[in-house]
């Protein structure tokens, strides 16, 4: 399992103003700790990508995009193509995200950005959640088949090219984050289910995250108990004190 941790702050629409996110990137690049131990990413909303990219510069953390159309480049008006994330200079772009989903998006579709982003070089972000948890375990199948649909057009050399973020809808913007056990139960059975498609190997490559109301104050623990390669951060992203506090929890 790579060592290296995967820290994503989705800022969402929390931030819509160019200073505001200049604001944020110096605040957060003058407060990083000097040996950082994470891989930190930031993602902007779609108009700002570019900015945060060139005023910052990329050095100490990366830009990701929120969401990518599953068009092809050229007549696609009002979608950001998998060439526009690359132009943007984002490496990083989350699909599959449940405030998108509950739009329409599909797994089908996120299949299709999946294979579009790695045919452009660009990491993807797959999350995968169930909306509600039941007493029967139901929810172990909406996640096995969810896994399934999404990375059905990946080939076993690009798994480890593609990251995981089990998000519970039920936890994303909660009052807090379910206990450790919770996460930890829920992403072994998701590298189960990469295994049993891929292989136990390549399923040990793959990075898996958690989001959802992750704060400075439960990082540590969802971090060693839960057995996460990292976060997804959304609310606690836009907020420098409390990003930065989650990357220190993260040291
Ligand atoms: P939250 O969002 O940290 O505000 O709960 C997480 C996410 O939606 O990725």
């Amino acid at each position: 399992m790579s060592q290296q941790l995967l820290l994503v702050g989705n800022w969402k629409s929390y931030i819509t103003s160019t200073e505001g996110a200049i604001h944020l990137v110096k605040t957060l690049d003058k407060k990083l700790p000097k040996k950082l131990k994470s891989k930190i990413v930031l993602v902007p909303a779609a108009p700002l990508v570019a900015l945060v990219r060139y005023v910052y510069g990329g050095k100490r953390m990366s830009v990701g995009m929120q969401d990518v159309t599953q068009h092809e480049e050229g007549a696609s008006t009002g979608s950001v193509t998998a060439a526009g994330v690359v132009g943007s200079g984002a490496t990083y772009c989350i699909v599959g995200h449940s405030e998108r989903r509950k739009d329409g998006e599909t797994n089908v579709d996120v299949a299709r950005k999946i294979r579009l982003l790695l045919d452009a070089k660009v990491t993807p972000i797959v999350c995968i959640g169930e909306l509600e948890r039941d007493r029967d375990g139901n929810f172990y199948n909406i996640l096995e088949h969810d896994v399934a649909e999404c990375l059905a057009r990946i080939l076993p050399q690009e798994v480890s090219k593609v990251v995981i973020a089990y998000e519970p809808v039920w936890a994303i913007g909660a009052s807090a984050a379910p206990a450790s056990r919770v996460v930890s139960e829920a992403l072994v059975f998701i590298r189960k289910t990469i295994a049993s498609q891929f292989g136990r190997e390549i399923a040990l490559k793959m990075k898996m995250l958690y989001g959802g109301s992750v704060s400075p104050s439960n990082a540590h623990e969802l971090l060693h108990l839960g057995h996460v390669n990292g976060f997804l951060i959304g609310r606690a992203s836009a907020d420098a004190d409390q990003f930065i506090g989650i990357i220190k929890a993260c040291q």
